[in-house]
Formats: C-alpha cells, structure tokens, sequence
C-alpha cells in the first residue's frame, strides 16, 4: 500500500514536474515555480542562489523532486545572485504561508531579518549547503564536509607535482570563492593546511605575492572575474615564468582561469596547462577533464545532499529530531548549527567514469 501510494505520488510529482518545468520556460528569472503535487503536508519554499551555474538547477530539481515523493508542495526561487532579491523572495514565501524553508543563501549574512519573520511565524529553516550566519533562526544545516573538499583540491596538487617526492620548486597561483559565501573560507582554509607547509618551504611559490584570502576571493564565484585575474597576474608576474598548479575552488572558475591561460599560449607543447582544481563536477568540467584541460574536480552528490535537507524538513514537521552527525564544527556566530555534512569524493580522468557514469550521476552521452 505504501509502495503503492509512493508510486503514485512519484506519476503525480513527475507530472507537476513537467507543468513546473513548461512554466519555469514562461515564468521571468527568479519567479517562483509552483508545483502541484499532493498538498497533505503543505507547501515548502526553496530558495536557491542562482540559475547561471548548473549545480543550484539540478539542486532545485532534486529538492523538488524529494519533497513531491514525501507528499509535499514546494515553491522554488532562484535569487540571481542578488542579495537584496533572495530576502524579498524569501518574504513572499512566508506571506504564501510555507511550513518550511531550505535556504542556499547568496550573502550569508543578509538573512537575519527575514528570518526573524520566519521565526514568528513558527516556519523552520534549514540551511541548504551555505551556512546562514549571525543568526539563531537556522535550525539545521545540510552540506559536504567542506574543510575535505579544499584538501582534496590541494591533496591532488601535491600528488600531481610530486611535493612529497622533494620535487620543486613550482610555481602556483590561488584562487577562492565569494567572501560572502561561508564555505569559501573552509574551502581555502582546508587547502592552505596542506600547502601552506610546502609556500613556507618555497617548494610552492606563489608568484603573485597573493596569499592571503582577501586577496584571492573571486565574487559571486564568477568565472570572468576569475578569468580577469588570473590575466592580470599572467602579465604582470609570468612574463619569464610558467605557471606549474592553479587551486581553484569551484568548476565555473576554473574554466575562467583556463580561458585566461589559453589566451596566453598555455596548453601548447612547449608550454603545457598547469595543473587546475574544481569542485562541483559541472559538465563542462568534466568534458574539460576528459580532453586533458581542468586536471581534476571535487564531486559531491547532489541528489544526497537534496535527500538530506528534504528528510530535515519532514523529521521537523512530524516533530521527529532530524538525523545529524556533526554538532561542533559549524558555529554561526550566534549558535551551533546541528549538521549532517555528506563527504566529498575527488574526480580525475581516471575515475570520472567509475564515479559519475556507473555512479548514475551523468551517463557518458552527457559527457560527449
Ligand atoms: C559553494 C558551493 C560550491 C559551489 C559554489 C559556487 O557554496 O559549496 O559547491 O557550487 O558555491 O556555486
């Protein structure tokens, strides 16, 4: 019977899904995208940053897709990476009556207003792979450990180089994320615990001088401002020089520093790619990684973390204590936030069709 009415609401979500995705088509940037899926649990507001990278698409449709199958409705914002935005759509979801809200903040320090309203209205709120900072009104937090994720990419430039044989000096450039966005500073701080030793012993050289993370954040993860960078240090500090390993935290900003690296020559015989992180496993990146261009990206499973935030809401509407299993490491500077953190996994050539292909994430023919 169960099994039975699970099936039917999956017919009936994948049936709103495409009503949700034809009007998706006809609704303006960041409108909302209502399904009408079974209404027994209530409707829950999603809140996602931005539609110009392809991970917060394909979380929107998992979390929706999860939350359809557990009997609810939802109602899906995109912010465009505007601030302001985001806390005006996230004020409409309160005024429409949501029973919960999962969050991917874009400044994860402009939502304390909003969710005090959230708060007064008995509305729970998770926040959904970004923490939400300076404020008590968040009550669980969903994402990767994101610490690992920044020794993955810097792991992987050890290895590749081969630091740990003695080999170097190299020559290294760095890049992190939006300064707005939390996880920027574990990314980088989680890298830099395995590099900094190797800077410190000149093994690494960071030719630019710029070592410092208010020096090489990137806003809004933007790709061409990335790109604009890492052309400005390719003129102004690799005249004579090769650049051997570039960290970058995330897909979209690794293809700006390879545009900026192509235009200079790079990827030539005589003046071979350096090695280049990523994160997310987006598409282009992972067609970049099979043609031998980005060297490696961080993978984390978004259908997991869709099935982590959505399993929080339902616990936290059938008064049950959602599942967590970090209550340390996350502090928001007002609280604690209980987290269930999924773990990341590293992705080169070499395993990109054990994890993602056989791992049902991509079949090749996306890859092609
Ligand atoms: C971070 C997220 C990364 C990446 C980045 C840019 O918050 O953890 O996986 O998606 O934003 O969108």
């Amino acid at each position: 019977m169960r099994n039975r009415r699970a099936a039917l609401a999956a017919v009936a979500g994948a049936a709103s899904l495409a009503l949700t995705l034809t009007a998706c088509g006809q609704n303006s940037e960041g409108g909302s995208e209502e399904n009408k899926g079974d209404a027994k649990g209530g409707t829950i507001g999603i809140a996602m940053p931005t539609k110009s990278s392809e991970r917060w698409i394909s979380d929107g449709n998992n979390v929706v897709k999860d939350l359809q199958a557990k009997g609810y409705k939802t109602k899906l914002v995109y912010g465009e990476d505007e601030p302001d935005q985001q806390v005006s759509q996230i004020e409409n979801l309160i005024t429409q009556g949501v029973k919960a809200l999962i969050i991917a903040a874009i400044d994860n320090k402009s939502l304390n207003n909003v969710l005090q309203q959230a708060k007064d209205a008995g509305i729970p709120v998770i926040s959904y792979d970004r923490l939400i900072l300076g404020t008590e009104n968040v009550d669980y937090y969903a994402s990767f450990d994101n610490e690992k994720v920044g020794k993955l990419q810097a792991d992987y430039i050890v290895d590749k180089l081969g630091l740990k044989d003695g080999k170097g000096p190299f020559n290294i450039e760095l890049f992190a994320g939006s300064n707005d966005d939390n996880n920027t500073k574990y990314f980088f701080n989680g890298a830099m615990s395995v590099l900094k030793p190797y800077i410190d012993d000149k093994k690494l050289v960071v030719q630019s001088g710029q070592t410092a993370l208010n020096q090489v954040t990137t806003l809004r993860w933007d790709g061409a401002t990335a790109q604009r960078r890492m052309d400005d240090i390719l003129t102004k500090s690799y005249k004579t020089k090769k650049v051997d390993a570039v960290l970058s935290p995330y897909d979209g900003i690794s293809i700006g520093i390879l545009s900026a690296l192509k235009s200079d020559n790079y990827g030539s015989a005589s003046k071979p790619l350096p090695v280049i992180t990523g994160q997310d496993a987006e598409v282009a990146s992972v067609k970049s990684i099979k043609a031998g261009q980005q060297t490696m990206t961080v993978y984390k499973d978004l259908r997991k973390l869709a099935q982590v935030a959505t399993d929080m809401v339902d616990a936290l509407l059938n008064d049950k204590k959602p599942e967590t299993n970090d209550t340390k490491t996350y502090d928001n500077g007002s609280k604690v936030v209980p987290a269930y953190l999924l773990q990341p996994v590293s992705v080169d050539r070499t395993n990109y069709k054990q994890v993602l292909v056989d791992g049902g994430y991509y079949t090749e023919n996306d890859l092609k």
